[in-house]
């Protein structure tokens, strides 16, 4: 071949893939719908009336413009979970994180490009509890349909979410008002139906339709806000492929966990008889002696419907899914989970993090009652500091502006206090944290290891820990107290799963690793709505680099005002 070729060609090829990038335009509307469940209707708050919302759909590479107007009673934000938003935090939406939100009446395009990034991710509102309504599916192809496995023959988003038979902002602002634990869901839904195990429901029960032989690429999503969730379908073996919008090498289970906010691909190949399957999911209930939702959802799987055998008739049969607090269970589907191919793992670490992750109380203000246990108020944090949301400003605006007193820079590296975490014993003078709104600072490109420590203050739990605008590796998970002597050892450094949502084993750690390569503000926050309610988030703030490319795009001239 002539020297000249190769790199001409490369240099083609280069053109070629990026003129084959597009943008896609949506336009959604927030506005209250009627929908009824559970044999009670309710004025529900839905993007452009539909429950789940809309998926959005795009490739690698693709710019997505969401043009969202308000129409509701509420303020609104929209998170666009799992999305890198290098350099564009503007999009990114948690509520005075990134944004003030967008009020009654008001409108914000929300513009980003999906960089690096394959697979499953949705959406959701970043309001109040707003989510438990407003949230869909955002399903990344591979370009030219290059997946590292068969392509699958129909690719089904899975949404499992979570319903309240009351308003769910009436819900926790309840909860806020008297400090107690905010009511628990009275059903779990599939993709916006709970099933026909609950009243009522026979008829909002979401069927699959599946031909024998085929091999299909189920998208699952936890959108619930409170719960983690185990999930089977009934005769079938499920072969996990992706997670978080990352690949994962493949292996075979017949039950998946999945926490708030996280997402699992598995194939399925229709290898049963013809008949009808269920697919159930129904709590992980780690924390002992607190109550949940104990109830199941379910959707089916329906072969070959339309052909002449009458398969509606038919029962469909049950999957067995773990006890609800079996957390082997749990730990070893999230063991199973490995990158597809060996990875570099980024060091030598600049920044070593340990922050304890757990709930707390807060004693009861003079004069008042309160709903939380022998009159307190319940609360939760991050080495000790109990999060705050400004009411006035986002945090990425004072940054940005330089405008002082919406935040402070001290959030501490370690736990300002050291004690033994997962004790059954933990003195009480320990129980109650402090408010701030703390940011921790990162230098671009500095290496970030964090050491998740749950704690065992009030209840210990299962805690699905999120970071925005970031994937990280999870070198190693475990149970009791992080001990760097021995658990060092443990970290898989060859092949660990990248993921933006890491689920801290109950009274026990997760060790993650990131490059902080993407400037901004960036919630880190527990995926179960209540813990945040109660201040179990902080937020880093990465510096700009060097140079345009590292640095904070300007915000967009129709960002919210404050
Ligand atoms: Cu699904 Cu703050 O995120």
């Amino acid at each position: 071949m002539e020297s000249w070729l190769l790199p001409f060609l490369l240099a083609l090829a280069l053109l070629f893939r990026y003129s084959g990038a597009e943008v896609h335009y949506h336009d959604f509307v927030v506005q209250a719908t009627p929908v009824r469940r559970l044999c009670k209707a309710h004025n529900i708050i839905t993007v452009n009336g539909q429950f789940p919302g809309p998926t959005i759909e795009a490739k690698k590479g693709d710019t997505l413009v969401i043009n969202v107007v308000n129409r509701a009673r509420y303020n609104v934000t929209l998170h666009w979970h799992g999305v890198r938003q290098m350099r564009t935090a503007w999009a990114d939406g948690p509520e005075f994180v990134t944004q003030c939100p967008i009020r009654p009446g008001g409108s914000y395009r929300y513009r980003f490009t999906i960089e690096g990034q394959e697979g499953t991710l949705w959406w959701h509102a970043h309001s109040s509890w707003l989510r438990a309504t407003i949230y869909g599916a955002l399903i990344i192809h591979p370009k030219d349909n290059s997946y590292p496995f068969t392509k699958p023959k129909r690719e089904i988003p899975v949404l499992l979410g979570e319903w309240w038979d009351r308003n769910p902002i009436n819900v926790v602002r309840q909860a806020t008002r008297t400090g107690a634990a905010p009511n628990n869901s009275d059903a779990f839904t599939i993709n916006g139906e709970p099933g026909d195990l609950y009243k009522c429901s026979r008829k909002d029960t979401t069927v699959i339709p599946v031909r024998a032989g085929e091999t299909n690429l189920f998208r699952f999503i936890n959108a619930a806000l409170n719960a983690e969730l185990f999930v089977a379908i009934a005769g079938h073996k499920m072969t996990v492929v992706g997670a978080d919008a990352s690949y994962t090498k493949p292996f075979t289970t017949s039950v998946l966990m999945l926490g708030p906010g996280q997402t699992t691909d598995v194939l399925v190949t229709m290898d049963q008889p013809v008949s009808r399957y269920y697919i159930a999911a129904r709590a992980y209930a780690s924390a002992q002696g607190v109550p949940f939702d104990n109830t199941t959802t379910t959707a089916i799987l329906e072969y070959d419907c339309g052909s002449s055998e009458p398969v509606r008739v038919v029962q469909p049969a049950f999957p067995a899914l773990p006890a609800y607090n079996d957390t082997r269970a749990a730990s070893t589907f999230s063991a199973g989970i490995k990158s597809l191919s060996r990875v570099s793992v980024p060091g030598p670490v600049d920044e070593n993090l340990f922050f304890t992750v757990g709930l707390g109380l807060f004693g009861c203000p003079a004069g008042k009652t309160c709903g939380g246990p022998n009159n307190t108020r319940f609360g939760a944090s991050m080495n000790n500091v109990s999060f705050v949301l400004p009411d006035s400003y986002s945090i990425l605006q004072a940054h940005y502006q330089g405008v002082p007193g919406v935040f402070t820079t001290d959030f501490p590296a370690v736990p300002p206090v050291q004690f033994d975490y997962t004790s059954q014993n933990i003195s009480r003078s320990l129980w109650q944290p402090i408010k701030g709104t703390k940011v921790y600072k990162l230098k671009y490109g500095s290496v970030v290891q964090l050491v998740l420590q749950g704690t065992n203050i009030f209840a210990a739990e299962n805690h699905p820990i999120h970071i925005h605008g970031y994937d990280f590796y999870i070198l190693a998970e475990g149970f009791g107290n992080f001990n760097p002597a021995k658990d060092n050892a443990k970290f898989n450094l060859v092949d660990p799963p990248m993921r933006n949502t890491v689920g801290v084993p109950v009274n026990g750690w997760a060790v993650i690793r990131f490059v902080a390569d993407n400037p901004g503000v960036w919630l880190m926050h527990c995926h179960l709505d209540v813990h945040i309610t109660w201040g179990l988030a902080m937020a880093f703030l990465v510096d700009d680099g060097v140079g345009e490319l590292q640095s904070l795009e300007a915000p967009p001239v129709d960002l919210p005002p404050c």
